[in-house]
């Protein structure tokens, strides 16, 4: 389980997470949706340990981020894929996917890059498996960023925003990638603007406000009137829905 209490963070004067609680267990989708600046990315850069908090508490599988000594184990538990995609260019797809589990999980190479090889078919990518970031599309990037989350075998895979910088082809293209893992109970925390994919994957979608959770809601009571009855909900909706 992922457990969040009373997390506070601030730049400076601006309190970016104000008093946040979240928990997920294991097997649950999780979408986090929110305004542009509502605090999503800080709140997974938190949960990564990569941001220091200033108060509150988060545990992963017991493992308190904020403690030196624990983050390294709660970090291998919680794989992380951003909006950029922060492959190394001078690595090819299998060596990309391959590094953390040689370097971090000490993982035979040979082993690691049969796993790599074995993702990147679960994935489409069999193809691509030798090639570098520059020759492949942001769809196919993306898709590599993933396998690299999974090659650790996280227990919790965290995406902000994976698809954000894709067209729509290609977006679609990750999105199935991610409906699969969902359908075989890969426990996520999806930060996302993609509203009726979150709808169709999530079991339950936590929304950010101004660094507030204004609401956590299983996924059928938040688009029902439940969540609707939430001023900031309905404003939220009606405007992803018009763009
Ligand atoms: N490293 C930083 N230094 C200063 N301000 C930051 C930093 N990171 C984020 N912020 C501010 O925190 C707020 C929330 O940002 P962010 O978590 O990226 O929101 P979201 O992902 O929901 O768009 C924004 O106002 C942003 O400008
Ligand atoms: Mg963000």
């Amino acid at each position: 389980m992922i457990g969040i209490t009373g997390l506070r963070k601030s730049f400076g004067a601006a309190t970016v997470l104000n008093g946040i609680d979240l928990e997920i267990r294991q097997g649950e989708v999780v979408s986090v949706l929110g305004s542009s600046g509502s605090g999503k990315s800080t709140l997974i850069r938190c949960i990564n340990g990569l941001e220091k908090i200033d108060a509150g508490r988060i545990t992963v599988d017991g493992f308190d981020v904020s403690k030196p000594r624990d983050l390294a184990e709660a970090r291998k538990r919680s794989g992380t894929v951003f909006q950029l995609f922060n492959l190394y260019p001078h690595m090819t797809a299998v060596q990309n996917i391959a590094l953390a589990p040689v370097e971090v999980l000490k993982v035979p190479r040979k082993e690691a890059e049969a796993e790599a090889r074995r993702l990147l078919q679960q994935v489409g990518l069999s193809e691509r498996a030798d090639a570098y970031p520059a020759q492949l599309s942001g769809g196919q990037r993306q898709r590599v960023g993933i396998c690299r989350a999974l090659a650790m075998k996280p227990s919790y895979l965290l995406l902000d925003e994976v698809t954000s910088a894709l067209d729509p082809e290609m977006t679609a293209e990750v999105l199935s990638i991610l409906a699969n893992l969902a359908k075989g109970g890969t426990t996520m925390v999806f930060v996302t603007h993609e509203i009726e994919f979150a709808r169709s994957i999530s079991s339950r979608i936590a929304f950010l406000d101004k660094g507030q959770m204004i609401a956590d809601l299983p996924t059928e009571e938040f688009f029902s009137d439940k969540g609707m009855a939430l001023p900031r909900v309905a404003q939220f909706l009606s405007k992803m829905r018009k763009d």
